[in-house]
């Protein structure tokens, strides 16, 4: 059963009605003012950081779910709706809502009345419009009441949920000209404020929540709107909210629009005051004339629309599968964005409080986004980097605004400083960059201890080489990619955390995913060496990566498949001895990946026994049999019931593993079936089971044995949507870039006969046309590059500018 459809000529997915099976969101926002908005209007806003600097507030998890947005109330006699349906929920006559790229807008109507809101932030500009219009569609002339609202957050939006002891003593505003200014804690420490206005003369407002509502009123039921009635209030501690009341006359066929701006403003400590207790409004002013007008809304929705136009055509396919077309060229890239910008920090499913950024997981966010904007992720790894410590361990998070390492979490988990130099060896492969090597870098955040980023990386490659165990395999730490799976943590008390309890530094338990991660990444490093003309460092290198390759045959493969671990007194995991647990998808993935095996058939093998043993029809289950008891050895992982996230869920980030691993051993249709079975263009149909957004991936969905199998959790935030990305354009579809070039390697299903790709590499533009005469899945006849054949298939850097023809015969 599907909600709405897609519209892909406009790159929108239309939602048809406002009660779909989960909230379904859209972010707004590309910089460095966000927002979250759901396709009843819900969500909520910040600046940089979903917990240092929010600026409206959210109830999560809350009951009714999504209370809380910008909410536009329209009383119509004794009617009062919403253009989102939500809080009211009258009943609409129609109602339509569109999530674009950037943007979000609701068409709705009630009793003759159209409504249309438009929400989006326009580039470069700290502040969210939306944009209301009216039309009047029926035979009379009609007077209807306005009423808008949004509520602030106490800036730090931990302390705004838990600490209102004192918060309740803290809230202040200003109002002036109707515009509503947020201005607690201005008059200490901080140097910002928000504010909300309505380009018109307001005919009423109110920043008491308490009394726009009417104490024991929700939103659906507001004082203030069912009376018709603003009350004029001033917030003076309590819950500040930002209200205003224009009453407007509509003739029949008449339309107008009002625009609603909420934005942010920092000012320097000298200037932040007109007189004692006025804020110095000039910045509010000016972002304010900026968007004094329709014309200027409509230049600026064109300006982000033009800005989409140029990313996605950084890479494009036209091929006759046109879900397959709409995940690449619309969808996926829209989502790698997002992920890059929110890492794991504010979505329907993280509070925005609990995790800044991850060292793991922004690393792996470049891999699918670097094409679209290289110079953030340049910022990104030079970010990430200063959040290293010398002996190549860094910290798991770290905060968007400070940019220092997040201590709650710490540090310790050991496949962290490898994803370092894979996200930056995808830089300066899709870039050509090698300067960013010499990036004089820090250490733990101080800048008077810094070294080259290349240094940097060494101290990744060699955190691994130190670290190793009894068998000569990486230690975990506290956790590899699967952080659940806490071999050094052992607890048995509730409420411990599984990622900071016991020891970061055992020195027993040991990872096989850290070892095939160590000989598919290395190599990277060894180039890198190469390339600078350290051929010394180079040669140690691979050493050590053919040492570990060795160490895997022999204490990391289980005769039908790779193991996953050895716990912390020496016992496999993943292995046919095991009673539950006795193969793991992660390490499959990233040893085929490595190439382990490939020769001798073991690859094959183990590839074959993630087909038999984990996969089922909507992807592959993370491990299997299901854990059904708690095992302190194991850790969170077994904590989960059945079925669910990293016990046994399909844990959707290293699916593509699997899909990249089936094309390093030829297997182009295997890739392709895997690659729709979790792509949410062809889950779509089933909304109804999978719950979740149609239109971007989910962390998870539930396994074979849980009750729920099918249903999606966690949409939106995930190296899911990176790793997809890489799947499909670079394994499948076949475009690699690299060094010295885009390398053409296909790998296909049998029954594709064509299809072409239009990618930018390296200011060049690159319209590769592969056609499959003999419908083989891999492996290449021919290649010439506008006109003239080329040996090998690597297509070599092209000036700026220029545009290739490249044929390609499958063969
Ligand atoms: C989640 C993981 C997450 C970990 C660390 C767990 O509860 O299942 O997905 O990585 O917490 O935050
Ligand atoms: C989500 C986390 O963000 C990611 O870092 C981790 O690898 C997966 N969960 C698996 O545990």
């Amino acid at each position: 059963m599907k909600f709405g459809h897609f519209d892909d000529s406009r790159r929108e997915y239309v939602i048809e009605t406002p009660k779909t099976p989960f909230p379904w969101i859209n972010y707004l926002g590309s910089e460095d003012f966000f927002g979250l908005i759901s396709n009843t209007a819900g969500g909520y806003n910040f600046y940089k950081d979903a917990r240092m600097r929010r600026i409206t507030r959210f109830r999560y998890n809350n009951i009714p779910v999504d209370d809380g947005g910008r909410y536009y109330y329209i009383k119509d006699g004794e009617t009062v709706w919403n253009p989102g349906y939500k809080p009211v929920k009258t009943d609409l006559d129609s109602y339509e809502c569109r999530h674009g790229m950037g943007y979000t807008t609701f068409t709705s109507s009630k009793n003759g009345l159209t409504a249309q809101l438009l929400a989006f932030v326009p580039l470069g500009y700290k502040g969210e419009i939306n944009r209301l219009t009216l039309e009047n569609n029926s035979t009379e002339e009609k007077t209807v009441s306005v009423f808008s609202l949004r509520e602030w957050c106490l800036w730090d939006a931990s302390d705004d949920m838990l600490n209102f002891q004192r918060n309740f003593s803290t809230g202040q505003v200003e109002v002036e000209n109707g515009v509503v200014y947020h201005k607690t804690e201005y008059r200490e420490r901080r140097n910002h404020y928000a504010f909300y206005s309505v380009n018109r003369p307001v005919d009423g407002f109110d920043t008491q929540l308490e009394d726009f509502l009417g104490m024991y009123n929700g939103f659906d039921r507001p004082d203030v709107v069912f009376t018709g009635e603003s009350k004029n209030t001033i917030a003076d501690g309590w819950q500040p909210c930002a209200s205003h009341k224009n009453v407007i006359t509509l003739k029949p066929g008449e339309k107008q629009s009002l625009i609603y701006i909420l934005g942010y403003c920092e000012l320097p400590e000298a200037e932040k005051w007109e007189a004692l207790h006025v804020i110095n409004k000039k910045p509010a002013k000016a972002m304010i004339e900026q968007f004094a007008t329709c014309e200027q809304v409509d230049a600026a929705m064109d300006a982000l629309r033009k800005n989409w136009d140029r990313l996605l055509s950084l890479y494009n396919v036209e091929i006759k599968d046109e879900k397959t077309a709409r995940m690449v060229n619309i969808w996926n890239p829209y989502q790698c964005m997002v992920t890059f910008n929110m890492s794991r920090s504010a979505s329907y499913f993280e509070s925005g409080v609990g995790r800044g950024l991850g060292f793991r997981d922004s690393s792996q966010d470049l891999l699918g986004f670097v094409h679209q904007i290289p110079e953030r992720a340049k910022e990104r790894i030079l970010d990430i980097a200063a959040t290293q410590f010398r002996d190549g361990g860094c910290y798991h998070q770290y905060q968007p605004l400070t940019k220092k390492g997040n201590n709650d979490i710490g540090g310790g988990f050991n496949d962290d400083p490898l994803w370092l130099i894979a996200g930056t060896a995808a830089y300066i492969k899709e870039t050509g960059d090698f300067s960013i090597l010499d990036e004089a870098t820090p250490y733990d955040c101080n800048p008077n201890d810094t070294g080259s980023l290349l240094e940097h990386l060494s101290a990744s490659f060699n955190h691994v080489v130190d670290n190793k165990g009894p068998h000569g395999l990486p230690l975990i730490g506290r956790a590899d990619w699967n952080d659940c799976m806490n071999l050094n943590c052992h607890s048995t008390t509730p409420g411990e955390s599984f990622q900071t309890f016991g020891t970061a530094d055992g020195r027993v338990a040991e990872s096989v995913l850290i070892a095939g991660m160590f000989v598919a990444i290395g190599p990277e490093l060894v180039e890198l060496y190469t390339r600078k003309g350290m051929n010394d460092k180079a040669a140690a290198a691979q050493k050590e990566i053919d040492a570990m390759r060795e160490t895997i045959l022999t204490h990391g493969y289980d005769g039908e498949w790779f193991l996953r671990a050895y716990d912390a007194f020496g016992a496999k995991i993943g292995s046919k001895e095991c009673d539950e647990g006795k193969i793991f998808i992660e390490s499959q993935g990233y040893c085929v990946m490595a190439g382990i095996g490939v020769e001798d058939g073991r690859a094959l093998k183990a590839l074959n026994s993630v087909r038999d043993i984990l996969e089922c029809e909507h992807g592959i289950v993370l491990q299997q049999p299901a854990y059904q008891t708690y095992h302190s050895n194991l850790g969170e992982c077994t904590s989960y019931p059945p079925g669910y996230k990293e016990n046994a869920g399909i844990f959707c980030h290293n699916n593509p593993w699997i899909m990249i691993a089936e094309t390093v051993i030829g297997r182009g249709g295997r890739a392709f079936d895997l690659y729709k079975k979790i792509a949410p263009a062809y889950r779509e149909e089933i909304s109804d089971l999978h719950r979740n957004e149609p239109y971007v991936y989910s962390q998870m969905i539930a396994g074979k044995d849980a009750s729920r199998m099918g249903e999606a959790k966690n949409s939106w935030l995930t190296g899911t949507a990176a790793w997809n990305f890489v799947a499909i354009s670079q394994a499948i579809l076949g475009m690699k870039p690299g060094y010295d070039g885009l390398t053409v390697d296909p790998c296909i299903p049998a029954s594709w006969d064509e299809y072409t790709v239009t990618r930018m590499f390296r200011g060049a533009k690159y319209v590769i046309h592969i056609t499959n005469p003999k419908g083989v899945e891999k492996g290449i006849a021919s290649i010439t590059v506008d006109g003239t054949a080329i040996s090998g298939n690597v297509i070599p850097v092209y000036p700026e500018g220029t545009t290739h023809a490249v044929e390609v015969v499958m063969g």
